[in-house]
């Protein structure tokens, strides 16, 4: 691959707001008890943390300026989930039996080619990477294949980007929606995606750097996966030995997630309840 794209926190803070706000649903009902018990308990938090650890006024006023840069540089959806989502996944994983979730983080597009059970991933003529084939099942919970499930899969590439957000990508590269055979089988032919850093040059960069933090996330596979009748499952798949599977900056790595290689092949099957 050529080097032609020099990805910024901008390009893809921007393209992860734009995103967002193409894609959430919104009017969502809360109540006024509701609203009023989640916000006091945040607000709440946060004036502890000043208590406890005696923030000044230059403090607060610096905060208070790296949160107006934060939304004008578009990077609220990147701070989130990055900083945030892994907990929210959580609290809904308490309910949830089968294949362990994970967070979906700001580069998920819907719409991506259909693919039939085995498949590569639409990638360049001059795609960089060594080869990966992935393979696995989709079942029930008592094991039963699921034909027909999809798995809507995307990856950052050999350079830790993303097709949608940094420049110089083909749109679609490196997604696609796969769709199981009769014994809920698939085999996805791509490339090993890389780790990498979440963008360091924006507000989100600047608050790691201060406080001597890193930026890095381990290499990994995004998944959604979905079949009718059945909870559809949003979760990502890390490759063990991997750098920075024991430091994600995004803290979304859980053991059960964690694929052993065997050469350039990786392997898992998926497990969905009813819905
Ligand atoms: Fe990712």
């Amino acid at each position: 691959m050529t080097a032609v794209h020099s990805p910024t926190a901008a390009d893809s803070g921007a393209s992860a707001s734009a995103n967002f706000r193409s894609t959430a649903r919104e009017g969502l009902a809360v109540s006024p008890e509701r609203v009023s018990t989640v916000v006091t308990a945040v607000l709440h938090a946060v004036h502890s943390a000043i208590r406890e650890h005696d923030v000044t006024y230059l403090e607060f006023q610096a905060a208070k300026r790296w949160l107006m840069d934060l939304g004008e540089g578009g990077e609220w959806p990147l701070f989130l989930d990055v900083f945030v989502e892994h907990v929210v996944e959580e609290v809904a994983a308490r309910t949830q039996d089968g294949t362990k979730g994970s967070i979906l983080g700001p580069y998920y597009l819907p719409d991506q080619v259909s693919l039939p059970s085995v498949c590569t991933l639409p990638r360049r003529p001059d795609e960089q990477g060594d080869p990966l084939t992935f393979s696995g099942r989709v079942t029930d919970l008592a094991g039963r294949p699921l034909a027909g499930a999809e798995l809507d899969i995307w990856h950052a590439d050999a350079e830790g980007y993303y097709s949608g957000f940094a420049p110089g990508i083909p749109a679609g590269n490196l997604r696609g929606v796969v769709t199981t055979d009769a014994g809920g089988r698939f085999e996805i032919t791509t490339v090993q995606p890389a780790p990498y850093q979440i963008p360091t040059d924006g507000p989100t960069g600047r608050l790691i750097d201060a406080a001597g933090w890193h930026p890095w996330r381990p290499a990994h596979l995004h998944l959604v996966v979905r079949a009718p009748g059945h909870r559809p499952i949003t979760t990502q798949l890390y490759f063990a030995g991997g750098e920075y599977v024991d430091s994600d900056v995004a803290e979304a790595v859980k053991p059960e997630l964690v694929l052993t290689p065997s050469g350039q092949r990786v392997s898992y099957d998926f497990v969905l309840e009813p819905a």
